[in-house]
């Protein structure tokens, strides 16, 4: 079992990534594997919805990391995204790196994110984890991922790297995340194991409101 976890800040080692490895720590006492991806400090462009993924099965840029966080995906059991809030969203580069990566995943037919669990942390100084929260949430939410929950919302404080830490609170909340991911992979494995399939897909139908 495995957990895919993307860094979303432009900080390697700043409070996202602090708030990733209080998950991290909960996944690897509980013998489940889990891999930290960084988002990185360069330009990730947005979708250009110029439809290629589909011949490709894989975003036509191939310069970033995307095509290897989707690859990955494929490869894991859940996803936790952590992202800074930058003027009360997600930053820039994560949301153009997710909305690459899901529409991409979904356009290739690879089904990298049907039924695994997925959760969103939010790290900032003060304000807009909520919109941030549920921003991240609907990329879970339109591709059939489970969201896991904790005591509270899954926001972290802190303004300089390493100030998150103090957040007691907020990283005793990642933990319960962090342990009730833990505990979902295990039935949906256990499940597997015993003859629980997951439900088959219709054919898609696709309308929309012109008319
Ligand atoms: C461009 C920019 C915009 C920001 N906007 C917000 C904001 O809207 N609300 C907030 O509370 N903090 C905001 N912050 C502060 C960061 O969210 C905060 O410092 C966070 O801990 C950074 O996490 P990191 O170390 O993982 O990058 C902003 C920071 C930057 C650089």
């Amino acid at each position: 079992m495995k957990v895919l976890m993307l860094n979303g800040s432009p900080h390697e080692h700043g409070n996202t990534y602090l708030a990733l490895c209080e998950m991290q720590k909960v996944f690897e006492d509980d013998n489940i594997e889990s891999e930290i991806v960084h988002v990185g400090v360069k330009p990730v462009v947005s979708c250009i919805s110029c439809g290629g993924c589909e011949k490709l099965k894989k975003c036509v840029f191939d310069d970033d990391g995307v095509n290897n966080f989707v690859q990955k995906m494929i490869e894991s059991d859940a996803l936790v995204v952590g992202t800074p809030v930058h003027y009360a969203g997600a930053t820039g580069a994560v949301t153009s790196f997710l909305g690459r990566a899901f529409y991409s995943g979904w356009r290739s037919g690879k089904n990298p994110y049907t039924l695994k669990p997925a959760c969103a942390v939010a790290v900032a100084r003060r304000a807009g984890t909520s919109a941030t929260l549920d921003q991240i949430n609907k990329f879970f939410t339109i591709a059939q991922m489970p969201i896991i929950s904790g005591r509270y919302w899954n926001n972290v404080y802190g303004q300089t790297p390493g100030q998150v830490n103090n957040d007691l609170e907020g990283m005793q909340n990642l933990r319960y995340v962090a342990k009730n991911m833990a505990y979902f992979l295990k039935l949906i494995k256990l499940g597997k194991e015993t003859g629980v399939n997951p439900p088959i897909q219709e054919d898609a139908v696709f309308t929309n409101f012109v008319r």
